[in-house]
């Protein structure tokens, strides 16, 4: 008898720094449709970044309806989340209501009181982070103590979703894993830390498995479909480019870059300025760990070249300008706008722009904010080899940055390995479906997911150990600078 091949459909919504998305794959992993809507940033002081969560709520409503518009409205089997990760907010669990703006993960605003909590690695055993302005716990004590509220809920860009779309107040293990109020090693709430910061643990979500049955939505076109997946983006991205084994490891260019090695069901700790974090966890099995090298500033760099300085109109151009000099003219940015996170975390270091003549154009400009991004990676991907003991022969790279093709290059010319890129960069996304789809039958395991990886491109690098040392030490010399 003809059998009948039935085609499944997961939809994964990215709810990112600079904007919300949606994707419809099919069951081979590829996708179907998508759409994107960009959100305000509010800088209502230097060093402070707020979203307003509301904004964020009816774009995602209008991607998903979009999406699904254009994929021609097929049957949905499962949706997964991944989110922008440490952004934290209240609302008012009586009319679902935000409290104030959402606190951004690159905002500083509580770096003048981190002191009053302990040091840099008072939490370090228990969370796997440093003490740092860029996890939730300051930010939610600082909504806590400038909205007083009663019928209170508090939670990262994945709860308020969850709650939204399906009524339930939860959380995975990869986004509690950033709030600095999780135990690593019980994947719960922990009472020494709610204690810490004053937090009640009954504002709190649940924290759930990243991959498994979350709740089924109540509202809209996606009525009745369950949320199966849910990681922070990173975290996705790891999974979207299959990095299901020890040792494999991947590095997201977006907003910001952010390499996770994966390090297996133990967490690794790290003594020179990795954070370890929660990989992934999937319904009934021990979590998965990962190190992890967070740079706040790669393409939020292209942006404010094109929205703060104006020398480009689209952020695409930043190639076309860079490629038309050879080199950085003596020039160096190191974009230190929220301070600067691994492997350095000083929360009071200020960009600089180094080695300015009259010589210097705006290519170069452009060149030297590809370059920043290119270094930065490298300073963490030098901790990660020497703390994991795992020296890096190739580097997986994805997200909306790997489209410049130049910076690739540079990149491998930075770090002396080759860098690969997947046929699917959108890696993110990509990941959510998969843990979605994990937990409900669409696919049945890691290697039927895995066996869907494939390269695209690799570049090698094309310079020698002398313009490589030459290079690192002109960007050693600027991120000096930007220390008080
Ligand atoms: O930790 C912040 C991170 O989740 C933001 O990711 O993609 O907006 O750079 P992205």
């Amino acid at each position: 008898p003809a059998r009948l091949a039935f085609v499944s459909y997961v939809v994964a919504i990215d709810q990112g720094t600079t904007s919300s998305r949606c994707f419809v794959f099919d069951s081979a992993g590829a996708i179907v449709a998508f759409d994107q809507r960009e959100h305000r940033q509010i800088f209502p002081r230097p060093g402070w970044v707020e979203h307003d969560a509301n904004e964020i709520w009816h774009n995602v409503r209008a991607v998903v309806t979009a999406a699904l518009d254009k994929a021609g409205n097929p049957a949905v089997s499962a949706v997964g989340i991944t989110n922008q990760r440490e952004t934290t907010m209240l609302w008012d669990s009586v009319t679902s209501e935000p409290i104030g703006n959402a606190i951004v993960w690159q905002d500083t605003r509580t770096a003048s009181v981190l002191a009053d909590y302990g040091d840099i690695d008072t939490f370090r055993e228990a969370t796997g982070l440093p003490l740092a302005t860029y996890f939730s716990a300051p930010k939610l004590r600082w909504l806590l103590d400038h909205h007083r509220h009663t019928s209170v809920m508090a939670g990262t860009m994945d709860s308020w979703l969850i709650y939204k779309l399906t009524g339930r107040h939860a959380t995975d293990v990869t986004n509690a894993s950033r709030t600095m109020l999780m135990n690593l090693s019980t994947l719960d709430w922990d009472p020494s830390l709610l204690s810490a910061f004053g937090i009640d643990r009954a504002i709190l979500p649940s924290i759930v498995p990243s991959s498994g049955p979350i709740a089924e939505i109540t509202t809209g076109p996606l009525r009745g479909v369950p949320i199966a997946g849910v990681l922070g983006d990173q975290q996705a991205a790891l999974m979207g480019q299959a990095c299901f084994d020890v040792g494999e490891a991947k590095c997201t260019y977006g907003t910001g870059a952010f390499l996770l090695l994966n390090t297996g069901t133990s967490p690794v700790a790290s003594r020179r300025g990795l954070v370890t974090t929660v990989g992934y966890q999937l319904a009934g099995q021990p979590a998965v760990y990962a190190l992890e090298g967070s740079v706040a500033v790669a393409g939020a760099l292209v942006q404010w070249l094109r929205d703060n300085l104006g020398i480009i109109s689209t952020a695409a151009q930043v190639n076309e300008l860079a490629a038309a000099v050879p080199d950085n003219g003596g020039c160096t940015i190191v974009p230190a706008f929220s301070g600067l996170f691994a492997p350095y975390w000083r929360p009071d270091a200020r960009g600089v722009i180094s080695g300015l003549t009259g010589y210097v154009t705006k290519a170069h400009l452009a060149r030297a904010a590809l370059e920043a991004t290119a270094h930065q990676v490298r300073d963490v991907a030098s901790v990660m080899a020497q703390e994991s003991g795992v020296a890096m022969e190739t580097l997986n790279v994805d997200g909306g940055m790997t489209a410049s093709e130049l910076l690739l290059q540079i990149q491998a010319d930075v770090l002396g390995v080759e860098v690969v890129r997947p046929t699917i960069t959108e890696t993110t996304v990509l990941g959510a479906a998969y843990a979605a789809g994990l937990a409900t039958g669409v696919w049945p395991d890691l290697p039927t997911l895995r066996a869907h990886w494939k390269a695209d491109r690799r570049w090698q690098p094309s310079t020698d150990d002398t313009a490589r040392e030459t290079a690192a030490a002109q960007w050693a010399a600027a991120v000096q600078k930007t220390l008080p």
